[in-house]
């Protein structure tokens, strides 16, 4: 294999780390070009009564002020339900909502209009509701309720030797991709525009702004290099500054960027959903589970978004790595006063699967087991009645316990475990925590035809060749991956292979990058691309051989057979004279999936991909200051295209996943709903400090059983989840302080005044 399986560096590397890689805002602008900036609401909920129009259109720079009333046609940016204006009407729904756009000669000049909303805008405030417990008492959801359940749960908890009742939250997490929110809007002639939007989903940017501006999608151009990071937070959630530079550009005739300022992009965009838990558990004394019964409560902000399948891959994630005989969910997708609550890495996954790892370690410590035992006693097993979904899938290709006995070996789980008790033993104020936790993430989008991708390969006659596929790049190597793809079928070196920007008017009706299925879905279609170019070849190369078309051999730029060599680019030019078509498309659709979204029972996923991760924290008693020692991680990427790139998918996946669970903390003021935490002064997401000194990561190299592209798996969501062992590792130290069998309350993101509350309840 030439291509695939090696480590590449990221097509763009060397551009990254000289600042060369070109971003949305780094496009040379047109002359003419104009900047937007967004008013926005100074309530979180109440009635929109007026906009002082003459003040804003006063201020210097000001070349125009749009509202709601400005919109051609619908006035909705959301991508399941209608319910997202682009820009409030009448109702104000969170305090940062987009009411009006000030559109002007330079950006500084269209932010100093912009944030005179507060005094342009008359309303009438309501009271707002802001959390999600709250909405929940009201029965106020974006969605109706959602139940999953198998067995009878409720019999199964009476019958249980031991039961657990426990109630517990964790927070949402902002993306803080490095580039905010972007859209550069260009009037083309007749009725068009092309747009260069920094987003997860250019289909969807192009439709959307088509329906707001009352056209056919043909007339809108969506195109995106690359994204300076998106981690789901623009994979709905770009369309309304994509829909309000395109209603500029066509209303004025004028390019019109709006680049978001950080603290406007805290204010306007949503992001994880922070869940409430209440959860019963029946179990018997080895700590097995018999019953579960759990209420998951999502606060989804003011409108829906992608709630709902954010909700269901969390109510297919709350079994994570266990068998639940009798099981039953509720999940709640609470309405509230905030920003509306999106796609961020792991799609409700993560929020599933955590609630039964707090359960288990619950279960360990009134039981006085170690967790990891628990743990492995529930996995699912390779038996029938031990290997069932709670949603009807099987548990095929379980690599859970294999996995996890190569990582207790290889991170000395057990003596390391008595290394600590020994530790804490004889240190008062300064103790040590340790914690293993499992993976299993399902891969494929919970919606079945969005399982679907497209590619488009041209080879040129010098026998260089441009891929281009529906997938976009933002930073995870999905363009060095489907290169690597093509690069493999035809044989060729890497630097004869290029991918180009992704454009709605190359490849159509693309899905979002998004459910970790980029290299998926279009590395395959990629695949079939180059195989159907390959296929044309195939003649015109066995006749210039002399051979027959079985003998033909593409590797190394070489077409062979035997002795005989041929360049890839003598090949190309022959075709070529013979009128062979040397581009072609490819089209790939997974298959063998079912999903009944109303029963929610099915095949939703492809296969699964699997992990674990031991890591190892040090508290301060005395302050609840607290570090990561060590952190061992091993992860499941299937026979990996790209080691190199999956490596850095998994080392930022747990970092990203310790931040949310560890220093990531919202507030929202109590009374106002302005978030407070609107800036990197006072949400902390994690820097290079806060890496493990000691960090060991290796992929688990067992191919995907699946049959995936060159058997690999996904890597960009999956190991987030790994994060859960420092949330679980901190318990694990602040319960060292407590006598033996305590079970200390730590809620998520456990910070040092969290940690510090949970030691004050030993
Ligand atoms: N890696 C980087 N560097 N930047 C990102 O924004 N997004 C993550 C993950 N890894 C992201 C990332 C998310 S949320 C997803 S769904 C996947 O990448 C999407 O890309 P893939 O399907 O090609 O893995
Ligand atoms: Mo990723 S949350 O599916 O964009």
């Amino acid at each position: 294999m030439s291509a695939v399986g090696k480590n590449r560096t990221h097509e763009s590397a060397a551009l990254h780390v000289s600042g060369e890689a070109r971003y949305c805002d780094d496009l040379p602008e047109l002359q003419g070009t104009l900047h937007a900036a967004l008013g926005l609401s100074p309530i979180a909920h109440g009635h929109l009564l007026s906009i002082d129009l003459e003040l804003l259109r006063r201020q210097p720079g000001v070349v125009a002020v749009l509202t709601a009333a400005d919109i051609p046609g619908e006035n909705n940016c959301g991508p399941l339900l209608h319910d997202d204006p682009i820009l409030a009407a009448e109702k104000l729904s969170y305090l940062g909502q987009p009411v009006f756009a000030i559109i002007a000669s330079s950006r500084e000049l269209a932010r100093r209009a912009a944030a005179l909303a507060r005094q342009a805008i008359r309303c009438e405030a309501l009271p707002p509701v802001l959390t999600a417990l709250e909405a929940h008492a009201a029965g106020q959801y974006v969605i109706p309720p959602m139940h999953l359940s198998r067995g009878d749960a409720a019999a199964a908890l009476q019958a249980a030797p031991h039961r657990l009742i426990g109630e517990w939250r964790v927070g949402g997490q902002e993306q803080f991709y490095l580039e905010g929110q972007i859209s550069y809007a260009l009037p083309q002639e007749q009725d068009s525009l092309l747009i260069h939007c920094s987003t997860q989903h250019p289909s969807e940017m192009q439709q959307l702004v088509a329906h707001a501006l009352g056209w056919q999608a043909h007339a809108v151009q969506l195109q995106c290099r690359r994204m300076g990071g998106g981690f789901g937070g623009k994979e709905s959630q770009s369309a309304l500054f994509a829909c309000v530079a395109a209603i500029a550009a066509h209303r004025l005739g004028r390019p019109v960027k709006l680049r978001l300022d950080r603290d406007d992009d805290f204010l306007i965009t949503g992001r994880r959903h922070g869940f409430d838990y209440r959860w019963q558990l029946g179990f018997d004394g080895q700590g097995q589970i018999l019953a579960a019964e759990v209420e998951l409560i999502a606060n989804c902000g003011h409108s829906a978004d992608l709630s709902a399948p954010v909700m269901a891959r969390a109510l297919c994630h709350f079994d994570n790595a266990y068998w639940l005989p009798h099981v039953a969910m509720h999940g709640f997708c609470a309405r509230t006063n905030t920003q509306s609550n999106t796609a961020f890495r792991g799609f409700g996954g993560p929020q599933g699967a955590l609630a039964i790892e707090m359960i288990l370690d619950s279960v360990a410590r009134r039981l006085q087991l170690d967790p990891l035992l628990v743990r492995q006693r529930n996995f699912y097993r390779d038996e029938a009645g031990h290997n069932t979904t709670p949603y009807g899938q099987t548990v095929e290709d379980n690599q859970l316990h294999a996995l996890t006995e190569q990582l207790i070996a290889s991170s000395d789980y057990h003596a390391r475990r008595a290394e600590i008790a020994a530790f804490n033993a004889s240190s008062p104020l300064l103790k040590k925590g340790l914690a293993l936790t499992p993976v299993k993430f399902g891969i494929s989008f919970n919606v079945v035809h969005l399982n679907q991708a497209g590619a488009l390969v041209h080879v040129y006659t010098d026998g260089s060749v441009l891929v281009n596929h529906g997938g976009t790049e933002m930073g995870q190597g999905l363009n060095t991956k489907v290169a690597q793809v093509v690069a493999q079928e035809l044989g060729l070196d890497m630097a004869q292979v290029r991918c180009s920007a992704t454009d709605t008017q190359k490849i159509a009706n693309t899905s979002a990058t998004a459910a970790s299925t980029g290299s998926d879905l279009n590395g395959k279609a990629a695949q079939d691309a180059a195989r159907r170019i390959k296929q044309r070849l195939l003649p015109v190369a066995a006749k210039l051989l002399g051979c027959s078309e079985a003998d033909v051999c593409f590797a190394q730029g070489q077409i062979g057979a035997g002795e005989r060599r041929l360049s890839f680019r003598e090949l190309v030019a022959q075709a070529y004279l013979q009128r062979v078509q040397l581009w072609s498309e490819g089209f790939y659709a997974t298959p063998g999936l079912c999903w009944d979204r109303e029963k929610l029972q099915g095949k939703p996923f492809y296969y699964f991909a699997y992990g674990a991760a031991v890591a190892e924290v040090l508290i301060d008693t005395l302050t609840g200051e607290n570090r990561m020692l060590r952190a061992d991680l091993l992860h499941d990427a299937g026979q990996s295209i790209n080691p190199a790139l999956d490596i850095g998918q998994v080392e930022g996946a747990f970092v990203q996943g310790a931040g949310w669970l560890t220093t990531e903390e919202l507030v929202w003021h109590p009374d106002s709903g302005l978030l407070r935490t609107h800036a990197p002064s006072t949400y902390k997401i994690p820097t290079a400090n806060d890496m493990p000194p000691d960090f060991r990561v290796s992929l688990y190299a067992q191919p995907n059983a699946a049959d995936s592209i060159h058997c690999s798996k996904a890597v960009g969501e999956p190991p987030l989840l790994l994060g859960f062992a420092v949330l679980l590792a901190l318990k694990d130290a602040v319960a060292a302080c407590g006598p033996a069998g305590c079970d200390p309350l730590l809620h998520a993101p456990a910070t040092a005044e969290r940690v510090l509350q949970a030691l004050s309840q030993t």
